[in-house]
This record gives C-alpha cells, sequence and structure tokens, in this order.
C-alpha cells in the first residue's frame, strides 16, 4: 500500500527540524483571551497584535456585538441549511441590502467565506473552454476556483501591465476571457495598477473581477477600494470580497451590476450545496458594513499608523516589501525560514504578535514577517511596536 501522507514527508522532516531547536511553534499560537482588537494574552502575556486583518477594529465594537446579541436571542445559532432552500432569513437579505448600498452597485451575494466567494465566482463564470488570466501571486482560493471550474489558467508576471495585455493577446479569438486582479495584494501589501490593467482588459474584451479583500473599509473614497481610488470601479464587472478582515467577522461576498447576475444563486456550488451563515453573523456583518460607510476619521488614523511603522521600520534597518507604504500591510523581508521563525519568536517574547508568512503562500519563496495594522492602533502602540522590532532584531542579529 502506497503511504498517501509520504508526499508530505519534507515537510514534516522541515517543520521538525525547526522546532527541535526549541523554537515555539509558529503555526500553533493561542490566543488565550482577546481583550481588545488590538491587545491579546498569549501563553499568560500581554501581546500587542500586529498580524490580524482586523484593519478597522470592528470584531469590539458595541453596535456590531449588540446587534450580534440581538439575531443570537431573535433567530437562534444557525439556519441549518442552504441559502436557496432554508438558509435565507431576513439578515441575509439585510447584508446583501447593505453591501449594495455601501457598494452602490445591483446586486450582492453573499458566500459562507471570502474563500467560497472566489471559489463559487469563478469556477461557475469561467468554465473549461473559457480562460482566466491572472497575476501569478493571486490568492490561493482565486486559483482554486479556476480549477473548480475546468478553465484555462494564464498567468502573468505580478502587477506587469504589459505582460497581461500579451497573454490577453494570445488568447484565441471568439473565448470566453474573465482577468481576475486583486486590489492589494496581502504578502506584500502592494496595490496592483487597476486603472491601467481595467483599460487593458477592456480594450481585449475580457470580463474583470478585482479582489478587494485587503482594501475595503479603507482605501478609495467610500471606502470601497482600489478600483474605487483609482477611478475604475464602474467599469469591473465584479467585485469579490470578505467579511473576515474590516468587517471584522466572517463570510465572503460578490457584488455586480450584471443583469443576469441573480442566476448565479441557482447554478454556483460553492453557493448552492453548503450552509448559510448564523444569523448572529450576518447581522454584525450587516451593522459593520453600514458602520464603515462614515469611517473616515478611522481611515486616516490607518493610514497615519502605517506611514508610521512603515518609517520606522526602513530607519531600524529591515528591508520592507515596498518602498512606499501603499496599505494597512507592512512586510518585512526575512533572508531565510530560520531567521525569520527567530524573530518571530523573539518578537512574541517582547509581546508581539505578526504573521509568518512562507512559500507556497509568499511570492518568489520569500520568507515574510507580516505586519497589517489597524484603526484601533495607537500612536503609542505603533512607537511600542518599533522598540520591539528593534530589540528583537538585534537580539538575532537580524540588524
Ligand atoms: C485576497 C484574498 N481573497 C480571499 C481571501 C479569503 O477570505 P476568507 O478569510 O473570508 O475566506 C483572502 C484571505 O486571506 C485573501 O487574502
Amino acid at each position: 500500500m502506497t503511504d498517501l501522507f509520504s508526499k508530505f514527508d519534507p515537510l514534516i522532516e522541515q517543520r521538525e527540524t525547526l522546532l527541535s531547536t526549541g523554537l515555539t511553534d509558529p503555526f500553533n499560537l493561542v490566543m488565550e483571551r482577546v481583550e481588545s482588537p488590538t491587545v491579546a494574552i498569549c501563553n499568560g502575556r500581554r501581546t500587542i497584535l500586529l498580524g490580524t486583518y482586523n484593519y478597522m477594529g470592528m470584531t469590539f465594537d458595541a453596535d456590531v456585538i449588540a446587534a450580534g446579541k440581538k439575531a443570537l436571542d431573535e433567530f437562534g445559532s444557525g439556519t441549518t441549511g442552504s441559502r436557496v432552500l432554508n438558509g435565507t432569513y431576513a439578515g441575509h437579505r439585510a447584508v446583501e441590502q447593505a453591501l449594495k448600498d455601501f457598494y452602490a452597485m445591483d446586486h450582492a451575494m453573499v458566500f459562507s467565506t471570502g474563500y467560497q466567494a472566489n471559489l463559487g465566482i469563478i469556477s461557475t463564470i469561467a468554465g473549461k473552454d473559457d480562460y482566466v488570466v491572472l497575476d501569478i501571486d493571486s490568492h490561493a482560493s482565486i486559483y482554486d476556483g479556476c480549477a473548480l471550474g475546468n478553465a484555462q489558467i494564464v498567468a502573468f508576471r505580478h502587477n506587469d501591465i504589459e505582460a497581461l495585455e500579451k497573454r490577453l493577446k494570445r488568447i484565441p479569438e471568439g473565448a470566453g476571457k474573465l482577468v481576475v486582479l486583486e486590489g492589494v495584494y496581502s504578502m506584500l501589501g502592494d496595490v496592483a495598477p487597476l486603472k491601467e490593467m481595467v483599460a487593458v482588459s477592456k480594450a481585449n474584451g475580457a470580463m474583470v473581477l478585482v479582489d478587494e479583500a485587503h482594501s475595503m473599509g479603507f482605501i478609495g473614497e467610500h471606502g470601497r477600494g482600489v478600483a474605487e481610488a483609482q477611478g475604475v470601479i464602474d467599469q469591473v464587472d465584479f467585485i469579490i470580497g470578505t467579511f473576515s478582515k474590516s468587517v471584522g467577522t466572517v463570510g465572503g461576498f460578490c457584488v455586480s451590476n450584471h443583469p443576469k447576475f441573480e442566476i448565479l444563486r441557482l447554478v454556483c456550488r460553492p453557493y448552492v450545496f453548503t450552509a448559510s451563515l448564523p444569523p448572529s453573523v450576518v447581522a454584525t456583518a450587516a451593522t459593520s458594513i453600514r458602520k464603515l460607510m462614515e469611517t473616515t476619521d478611522k481611515r486616516a488614523h490607518l493610514w497615519e499608523n502605517s506611514k508610521r511603522l512603515h518609517a520606522g521600520l526602513r530607519q531600524l534597518g529591515f528591508t520592507l516589501g515596498t518602498s512606499e507604504p501603499q496599505s494597512a500591510i507592512i512586510a518585512v523581508i526575512m533572508p531565510d525560514l530560520e531567521m525569520g521563525a527567530a524573530m518571530w519568536e523573539a518578537l512574541l517574547k517582547e509581546g508581539l504578535y505578526v504573521n509568518l508568512a512562507r512559500p507556497p503562500a509568499t511570492p518568489a519563496g520569500m520568507t515574510l514577517l507580516r505586519c497589517s495594522l489597524c484603526a484601533e492602533h495607537s500612536g503609542d502602540q505603533v512607537d511600542e511596536i518599533l522598540a520591539m522590532f528593534g530589540a528583537a532584531g538585534r537580539a538575532t542579529g537580524c540588524i
């Protein structure tokens, strides 16, 4: 019998070697208590959180929590069914209306996660004779959507407008084309040149889907994302997003103005063949989305935090993923996995949690300490974070 697990042996060995040095497992940390969007207790110690996607700090918002509790009392703990059977409650309709209002779009469809939103929309609209042209650094859920739909995948070099154009021109005449882009790429925190890319895609007859998971609520005049900030949101056919980042709960969605959009509710397997989100979750999401429409002060403060952290880390001598801060994500590039893991642990001992990111999630085999800021981080906390980076960097010999 072939052991179907033998393919994991190299990873098991690499992990065991790393942990045999006495290192804390960076992928197994427990938050023993969470005190606020920016502070938790880990290993019995107060820890500043700099590795969550809680960009707008909505997880502890009093109105959001009250809405969740009310829905729990009034509608129970779960729907126990699919959206197309017994799983559409008033709250699911309400959160879809909140999304339509937030994006000023005609249609909104909510999924159980952002992963499922990409999986569902891409696999349903791009079938085996269609082409999906995507940035090579696309999120796993985008690749998995292409695989589920059996679409022809054509990848182009990260954020390279000319490469996108070349790939589009090579696709056979008359074939269905979907260009998939992200507003902010989550590993390095860099922004896509959507203005140029959307123009090139449209000139070559492609539909465009933009995943704005890491920009919602923060980037663009109304927080609609990078497509809004770059003035092309009206030309984008589908926007994918998630409730697990700025919205502060869990769930995923697609918004669109396509006149036939609603048919997707009957043909999209990751929407039909799974249970819908619990009433408390959709109630928290709807409340949070409506509040995100009026959070310009918080957005400005988040930008300040991002600029302050980026400048401070650079001054300490760290190599960063972008030369200027472009989003709420600041990636610190580590020379290798060993140093990345050592820095990660040294930071944790200082009282700071960041994400350790490694291949295959990262581009070009990089190991990253990914820092994601929250609008609730105070200026003092950012200074504390910088002091911890300085101490950990010196202790490990990283700087
Ligand atoms: C670009 C992008 N799309 C989609 C997702 C999936 O979101 P969710 O956590 O809601 O499944 C993520 C999550 O990390 C992401 O970074």
